[in-house]
């Protein structure tokens, strides 16, 4: 049996590449430590389109789909392709027909940014809802449907569900049932169908606005916060600041019924942040933490702890980015990270 885990990278547009430089040399620090892995760099992304007017060729996709074990994500989005057709083509893609419904963004206590203590998680669904990409402008009149089926709700609110079991902690579910009637009414249907399994879970669905409003005031009761593809995106930028805001906010999206070979994603939480791309500015945190969550997920705690802690350990000795209020390029914090390895 092979037991070569095959890593994709697409490191994709502006900061992507930059943040991707930092979390590469994490594979090679696994391989050293007697991980088998191969990784493959992939070059999709707006420059690829633009010279090419390739977005991901079928080829490319099936061999990812196929070939690769899981996927480390740079970011996607240029402001020379406006209509991002190519973000779509690539990541939304990726997301949709690899079917990785469940979208983990955790909100990881980091020293020096108010975390410390803070264990919130956000559960997003990752294919669907308003993210289905239907509808229509016409003069006049513009059109979004948001297509919610019950096996994407079921597959997010289980994994939800489980983690907040293990975890011992509530369960959130933000909705607008009251105003979405039939989409975030399959919401609500499937949620209670669940708070049947899970009975020791405490599990309440909250209106998504009053929800927003209540973690910002404290955010610290709410453990797992479950949501759909569009709620679960503004959400999710939300809780990234309480943990220092963009640049620091890790991600992974996973198939949980794992019909593909390629069943993982890693991609921080952030854009391609044009505004400091290609300036040594990006903070590659965000990056290295949903590495860290690619190793967990692959099995391998181990170094998916160690990550985390020499991420911490750089931040609690003052190694910060610009965006935190520190000095350090990209590359700098890279370094101030994979230093405090094992
Ligand atoms: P963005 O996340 O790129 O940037 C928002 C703000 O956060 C900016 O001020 C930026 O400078 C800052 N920021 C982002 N990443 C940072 C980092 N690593 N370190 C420090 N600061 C960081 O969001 P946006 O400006 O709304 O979008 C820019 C482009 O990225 C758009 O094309 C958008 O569609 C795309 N986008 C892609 C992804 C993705 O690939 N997953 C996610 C969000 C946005
Ligand atoms: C994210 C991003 C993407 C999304 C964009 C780039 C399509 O904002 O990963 O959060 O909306 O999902
Ligand atoms: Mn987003």
């Amino acid at each position: 049996m092979d037991v070569t885990t095959r890593i994709a990278l697409i490191p994709g547009d502006g900061a992507g590449p930059e943040v991707m430089a930092e979390a590469e040399p994490l594979l090679d620090w696994a391989r050293d430590r007697g991980r088998r892995l191969d990784v493959v760099r992939l070059p999709f992304g707006a420059e690829h389109f633009l010279a090419t007017g390739e977005t991901l060729p079928e080829t490319a996709f099936a061999e990812l789909r196929d070939g690769a074990d899981a996927i480390l994500f740079g970011a996607v989005g240029d402001p020379r392709v406006p209509d991002g057709r190519h973000a779509e083509a690539i990541l939304l893609r990726l997301r949709r027909e690899l079917d990785l419904v469940v979208n983990f963004r955790p909100c990881q206590p980091l020293p020096g940014t108010g975390t410390e203590g803070l264990h919130l998680e956000v559960f997003r669904e990752n294919t669907e809802g308003a993210y289905c990409l239907q509808g229509s402008t016409e003069p006049g009149r513009a059109v979004d449907l948001a297509v919610h089926t019950e096996v994407a709700v079921r597959r997010l609110l289980e994994a939800a569900f489980t983690r907040a079991e293990e975890r011992g902690c509530p369960l959130t579910l933000a909705h607008k049932a009251n105003v979405l009637k039939h989409g975030h009414g399959l919401w609500m249907r499937v949620f209670q169908d669940l708070r049947g399994a899970f009975p020791q879970v405490p599990a309440r669905g909250m209106h998504a606005d009053a929800l927003l409003c209540a973690l910002v005031q404290d955010p610290a009761p709410f453990g797992v916060i479950a949501a759909d593809n569009y709620l679960g995106d503004l959400i999710s930028d939300l809780t990234a600041a309480f943990a220092g805001g963009m640049g620091t906010a890790p991600s992974l999206s996973w198939a949980p019924h794992r019909p593909f070979r390629c069943a993982a994603l890693a991609e921080p939480v952030h854009g391609s942040a044009p505004d400091i791309a290609g300036k040594n500015l990006a903070n590659p945190v965000g990056m290295i933490l949903s590495t860290a969550l690619l190793f967990r997920h692959l099995g391998w705690e181990p170094e998916a702890r160690a990550v985390e802690q020499a991420v911490a350990a750089a931040m609690c000795d003052g190694a910060k980015t610009h965006d935190l209020g520190g000095s350090l390029g990209t590359a700098a914090m890279g370094w101030a990270i994979r230093e405090r390895l094992p």
